[in-house]
């Protein structure tokens, strides 16, 4: 590609990621305060170097990055095992469930004890500490979770006020991960924001931030003056296990010399678990350090192995969060908000008030039936709480506190954006009462706009430049001309605008460089992965893992476009073929016909691919020996449970059915198998015993 021209919309393109890149480093290193994830960030970088992979002339350019790290920035360190997250519990309750869950997956009798450790869970960042021969190597922060900041030099320069070792013991094995966490004391939190203060320098708003901002130091001097500690709780790749239990992982690391949480108990039963969790919250004002909940994890490591992981967090532990914080405040009103797919929710707007150190100025209310059952009125005084990055709620109305004449609230039966009248829908489960939804379809310009944030949303199209601003601006655009109503007018605006008397350009908040990196961006997306297509349509109930699933089910855009008119058309065979797909439940199937039965989306999404290119869906990687392959299992399993054995099977890249058919190419059958077997024999499916397939897939 060397010495051919690059096209300028890239390097535009490339300038103004060069440019942004810039920014957040900077935000980043010289001031600890970033204003992305680090996600994003990998994103902007990843992105950059793409556009430089294919235009290596773009390199020398202004702004060229690769290769050349900007200095400060830290060197990236992959993790040799991923570093994951934790889902989360809100209840005693829920925790329960947590066990339940535990227990059916390994199918473990109610009679025979299933031991999990509770220890405090930290509020302050995970670090990953590599050993080689016992020696300190490398430490790195959890970044995405597959790579993280090598922060060597800043760790080996708290080594005193951590407690973490430079050397293990001749016990530890050759290579040894440590995991845990990073966190500052309540005291030396409150002396560095004092002595930050009369320095005139910067103050954080919390110990986590403070821990975070001292790891990230360019210069390890400073990170040597803040004294972060540690806590030891997980682990990485280790050549050899020190013990079979999680908690005896635990007492090896204090062994070997790590600080370990002394509040971690083995607890035999869910009533424990529970105990702890109480102990735990009790002692919470005494300990020093920031904590958010209480970690419960399955004691035996084998166990664990078989519990594995969901997407990014193990099956075999959770954290159980303290309750949320909360406050008093009016509601001045309900504001009805227009969603995507019609959905009509009631917002709450208060009287602002702080929650948790945030201010609270709006609050969910989720639907028509949650304001019945709150029996919220405006000019109420309302309890709200927020929990973590959860959207705030509105929990209570304080009852005393009532004004007179206030009145029940009457859910409108219009939609307040288009006037349509209001559907009363019944979810699926039923469980969540009943969704009014606005019957304008694309004909509300709320809906329509909604759409079209979706579509270009970062998951979606992830269109740089067109944000939830630019898209209002575009859909009611005072010349009608460059009006974008549906996502193909987003592609046809660089011609409508070469072709306009007045340009994009001269209205205000817009600019030539603008511009000309709006089209670079829109440009740049004109070629797109079906998933991602398919997720940006905006078909209720397909979200980014149903699109994922239907377009490799499918294939490419074609196979999809047909399968989902002949479901719209209400043909069997097709309806089968949807059936077949694993996971596939009767909601999306409905919500596809709808979807594609009515003839304005058909419409919109044609004058849509018109304009693309979309790719074929990606196939899993075939290094497994059941990678690409549609098994199903039946009869009595007895080395593991059905669910096991599917989670398995998943995780190699196969796809797990429910029933026999022509696209079966493997069944697993244990002792009882009845009519599947039968049905596999008629078809000539390959039919195969647990044993068989536990030596298939290595056991
Ligand atoms: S275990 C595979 N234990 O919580 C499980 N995590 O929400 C790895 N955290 O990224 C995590 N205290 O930074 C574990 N006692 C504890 C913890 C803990 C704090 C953090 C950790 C993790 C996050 C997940």
């Amino acid at each position: 590609m060397a010495g051919v021209p690059v096209p300028p919309a890239l390097a535009a393109e490339h300038a103004r990621l060069a440019a942004e890149i810039a920014e957040h480093d900077r935000r980043y290193h010289q001031e600890d305060a970033p204003v992305i994830s680090d996600a994003e960030y990998d994103a902007l970088r990843r992105r950059l170097e793409r556009l430089e992979a294919e235009h290596p002339a773009l390199r020398s350019m202004a702004g060229g990055t690769v290769g050349a790290a900007p200095s400060g920035k830290f060197a990236k360190i992959r993790h040799a095992v991923p570093m994951l997250s934790l889902g989360n519990v809100f209840s005693g309750e829920e925790a329960r469930d947590f066990v339940a869950r535990v227990r059916r997956f390994l199918d473990w009798p109610a009679e025979q004890e299933l031991a999990f450790t509770a220890e405090p869970k930290i509020d302050g960042l995970s670090l990953s500490l590599r050993y080689e021969s016992g020696a300190l190597v490398h430490a790195a922060t959890r970044g995405d979770g597959a790579e993280g900041e090598d922060v060597t030099a800043n760790i080996r320069a708290v080594l005193a006020s951590t407690g973490i070792p430079a050397q293990l013991p001749a016990e530890a094995p050759a290579i040894a991960e440590i995991r845990g966490e990073i966190y500052l004391g309540h005291a030396d939190f409150a002396a560095i924001n004092a002595r930050q203060a009369e320095a005139g320098g910067k103050v954080f708003a919390n110990p986590r931030n403070a821990a975070a901002g001292s790891l990230r130091q360019i210069d390890p001097a400073v990170t040597a003056g803040r004294p972060l500690r540690f806590f030891a709780y997980a682990w990485g790749e280790m050549s050899a296990m020190p013990a079979m239990t999680q908690s005896g992982m635990v007492a090896a690391f204090a062994r070997w010399g790590f600080p370990t949480n002394p509040l971690m108990r083995r607890c035999p039963d869910v009533e424990a678990l529970l105990a702890h969790y109480s102990a735990i919250e009790a002692a919470r004002p005494e300990l020093g350090y920031d904590i958010d909940g209480v970690v419960y994890k399955v004691d035996d490591l084998a166990l664990q192995r078989r519990l594995g992981f969901v997407a990014r967090a193990p099956r075999w532990a959770v954290a159980h969060k303290f309750a949320a914080e909360r406050a008093v405040t009016r509601l001045n009103a309900i504001e009805i908000q227009v969603g995507r797919t019609g959905a009509l929710t009631p917002v709450a707007k208060l009287e602002p008030v702080t929650v948790g150190g945030v201010v609270v100025a709006n609050a969910t209310l989720h639907n028509a039936d949650e304001i019945a059952r709150l029996d919220v009125r405006v000019g109420d005084f309302v309890v709200v709480q927020r929990a973590g990055d959860v959207i705030p709620q509105v929990v209570e109305v304080v009852a005393e506190r009532r004004p007179e004449g206030a009145q029940p609230y009457i859910f409108p039966a219009h939609c307040p954006v288009c006037g349509s009248p209001v559907r009363i829908e019944a979810t699926g489960s039923g469980a969540e009462g009943a969704v009014r939804r606005c019957s304008g379809e694309l004909a509300c310009p709320a809906q329509r706009i909604e759409h079209l944030r979706h579509f270009v949303s970062r998951r979606a199209f992830d269109i740089e430049g067109l944000g939830e601003k630019q898209i209002e601006f575009f859909y009611e655009c005072p010349v009608e001309h460059l009006r974008v109503r549906e996502p193909a007018d987003i592609f046809t605006l660089q011609a409508r605008n070469e072709t306009s008397l007045q340009k994009i350009e001269n209205f205000e908040g817009f600019g030539k460089t603008s511009v000309a990196n709006l089209f670079a961006a829109i440009a740049a997306r004109r070629t797109i992965s079906l998933e991602r297509f398919i997720f940006a349509l905006g078909i209720r109930h397909v979200g980014e893992t149903t699109a994922k699933i239907l377009a490799r089910a499918a294939g490419d855009w074609p196979a999809f476009a047909s399968l989902a008119r002949r479901i719209a058309a209400g043909e069997a065979d097709a309806e089968a073929e949807l059936q077949a797909i694993d996971q596939i439940g009767p909601s999306v199937r409905q919500a596809l016909a709808d979807f594609f039965a009515r003839p304005e989306t058909g419409a919109m999404v044609a004058r849509l691919v018109a304009e693309l290119t979309i790719l074929p869906a990606e196939r899993p990687a075939a290094e497994s020996p059941v990678a690409g392959k549609t098994l199903v299992f039946t009869g009595t399993l007895e080395r593991m449970t059905r669910d096991e054995a599917k989670a398995r099977a998943e995780s190699l890249g196969a796809k797990v059915a429910g029933s026999v058919s022509k696209k079966t190419d493997l069944v697993v059958a244990g002792p009882g198998a009845g009519s599947k077997l039968d049905k596999a024999a008629e078809l000539g499916v390959k039919v195969i015993s647990e044993a068989e397939w536990l030596t298939l897939i290595g056991g």
